[in-house]
Order: C-alpha cells, then structure tokens, then sequence
C-alpha cells in the first residue's frame, strides 16, 4: 500500500475525532438504547471501533502495551470468533456500564496509545492495520448514523439531531445508454479498498440504459397510490411475506397524518418532499418499485461500468446482485479473514455511497451489502431497462 506514516497518523487522529463529533448532538441517555438487534447503542459503536485497534494493533504490534480494561475486549467485540467470546448483538443496549464517560476514557487511551505507536514504528503491517481500522471507523461512522436516526425517529418524542446529512433533488435526469461488451470492474491496486472489492475481472454485459437520476419522492409515492404495497405480483414471495409480517404500506419513517404523508428526518418530522430520492427503501421495496416500471435494478457489474455516466453519493443503491466473492477472492487467515468473507450469503450488494458515508471513504468498486429486508441503512433506488 505505501502510505506515508504521517499520513496514517493524521487520517488516524481526524477519523477518531469526527466519531467523538458526531456524538455532539445526544444527550447521556441516547447512548444506551438498542431498539432492534440491527441498531447497535451510539455507546457500543464508540468502544467498539476502539476495540479494533486495541485488538489487532496494540496488542500484537505494542509489546508493553496493557489493555485499557481487560473486559473491554469482551464487551466491544462485535462478530470475531477468532478474536475470543463477546456480548450477543442483541443485549448490547442492555448494559448501563461501562459508562459514556468510562468508554470515552478509553478512547482516550487507545488513540494516544496508536499515536505513539505509529510516531515510533513505521512497519508496513502496523501502516496497513491502522488504514484498515481507520477505514472501519468510519463505516462505523456511517452506521453511528443511521442508528441515531432509528433511536430518535422509533420514539414518540423524535428528537432533532441537526439539519446535516440531507439530501438535495437530483439535477440529471433520464437515461444514459450503455454498449454491451466486455469491461473490467473491481479494484486495482490504487489506494485502499476492502478484501471484497480485490480481484479485478472481466464481465460480459448486455446493451442497457441506466437512470442518471435516483427514483424520487413523487415516483415512490405514485407506486404507493397506485396499489404498489397491495398488488402482490410485483414481490418476491420474501418480500411479500416481510411486507404482510411488518405491515410495510412506505419506506421507514414515512408516516400518515391526516390524510398526508410526512417522514421522520435527522432534522425532525417533515412534509415528504417531492423532488428528493426515496429512501429507506429496503431491496423488495427496490425491487417491487422497479417492477411496477417495468424496469429491473443494475446488476453491480452495470452500475460500476456505467457509474461515470451520473453523479452519485446520496444514496446507497439497491443492486440485483447477490454479495458474493470476487473470481480469486482471497480470505485472510484468521480474525480480519471475518471482515467481510463471512457475510457473503443471503444479502445483497449496494453501490455509491450515502450523504453519512465519510469523505474519503467512497469509490466506484465499494461493495456495500445488506440482508434485502434491511432499510434502517440510507438506501435508494436507481433504475435500468
Ligand atoms: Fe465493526
């Protein structure tokens, strides 16, 4: 990778401290709370991007390096078999200690603790770990994000965090189309990217034209007053059956009152604004929408050849692609082996990047995934025909 130290040690130092900013907004007690197993306590986000150092830089490359607390390394640990037991997902909103204050402690420490490392060793593998944690943090960050909004939004009071990370209307529009043939896609060896984005490949695709525009508002909620949420043909079976199982009638957040429609925002409960993309839409909303069009979601493949052709950034995008390994995917030995691999199952790939995803963190052959009932995340939708 070759990164300059100072570099690493600036990204460093600015990523654990735009974690630290985003907390601004809450109060003590929007801390604790974990509404739905999927929604990890702004608390819990804190420990555990700091666990990711403490764990798989510290303690391997700092001989004189004590543990903060020792059972911090069981408290933040989030899905690593190989790096020892933790506390199950679903019981992280349930534990009032260690305190806000005591895991701010221990952020502390840990980021002086990597500081001095990195100010006295300049080995390519403790360069390559801490990008590794910075960029973890900062898909923390992004997740911090969504999870503030499912704490503020699911309660009656729906506090305000602030008016950031708002969409604005789209300024392309209509279709952008494509030449069938062959093409490249996946990362080279340009900068950082994730095990999962290796494996440059070729892939074979058909003519196609993609939307330069996400699907908006208005769109969405045509598909709504035309019977999109009762017409069962334009479901997966999955789909229909999450929809009947949750009583799905909109995206997350969205909300009748009196007769109209309003959603939830970081900036409060709002009229739905037309001219934004729909969001929070999860993939057999994405899907179903697209159907109604008779149109179809961009396979990954589609969405990163093509993705020059529009701007993108506010939304993550559905694909119809299912996450899998790249051709020559390779698995790391051991707990980092558990960062991505794992999850290549029952999910779906997003592309882009969102209005939360940290600057520095997006590029063309990031692939995001979600399970396809998830829509806690700031999702979208892009078309193609
Ligand atoms: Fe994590």
């Amino acid at each position: 990778m070759n990164t300059p130290k100072s570099d690493v040690c600036f990204d460093f130092l600015s990523t654990r401290k735009r974690t630290e900013h985003l907390c601004l907004p809450l109060e003590l007690e929007d801390f604790i709370p974990q509404p739905i197993p999927d929604v990890s306590p702004p608390k819990w986000h804190l420990g555990h991007t700091t666990w990711f150092f403490e764990q798989f830089v510290l303690l391997n490359f700092e001989s004189n390096y004590t543990p903060f607390d020792p059972n911090f390394l069981f408290f933040f640990n989030s899905y690593y078999q190989n790096a020892g037991e933790r506390v199950a997902r679903n019981l992280r909103g349930t534990l009032s200690r260690p305190t806000v204050k005591e895991v701010l402690n221990y952020r502390q420490y840990v980021t002086s603790a990597v500081e001095k490392l990195l100010i006295n060793q300049q080995s390519e593998d403790i360069l390559e770990l801490v990008t590794l944690g910075i960029h973890h943090e900062m898909q923390h960050q992004e997740l911090l994000m969504y999870d503030i909004k499912y704490i503020f939004g699911m309660q009656p009071a729906q506090p305000i965090y602030g008016n950031s990370f708002e969409l604005t209307q789209e300024l392309q529009a209509g279709w952008k189309d494509v030449e069938g043939g062959i093409y490249e896609i996946g990362a080279q060896n340009e900068g950082f990217s994730y095990d999962n984005e290796k494996g440059h490949h070729q892939v074979l695709l058909n003519d196609y034209s993609i939307s330069q525009a996400l699907v908006s508002n208005r769109e969405y909620l045509d598909f709504i007053n035309s019977g999109g949420y009762t017409d069962f043909n334009l479901w997966h079976d999955e789909g229909w059956a999450t929809l009947q199982n949750q009583g799905w009638k909109a995206p997350l957040y969205w909300q009748q009152r009196a007769g109209n429609w309003g959603y939830f925002t970081l900036s409060g409960f709002k009229e739905i604004d037309l001219h934004l993309p729909v969001q929070h839409v999860s993939y057999f909303e994405a899907s179903a929408f697209a159907a109604w069009k008779n149109c179809r979601l961009p396979t990954e493949a589609e969405w990163e050849v093509a993705s020059p052709l529009f701007s993108w950034g506010q939304l993550w995008e559905w694909t119809g692609s299912a996450y899998l390994p790249y051709p020559g995917f390779f698995k790391a030995l051991g707990a980092l082996g558990e960062y991505n691999g794992k999850f290549m199952v029952n999910q779906h790939v997003l592309r882009g990047a969102s209005v939360a995803t940290p600057p520095g963190h997006a590029r063309k052959t990031y692939r995001n995934f979600f399970a396809p009932q998830s829509r806690w995340q700031f999702s979208g939708i892009r078309l193609v025909k």
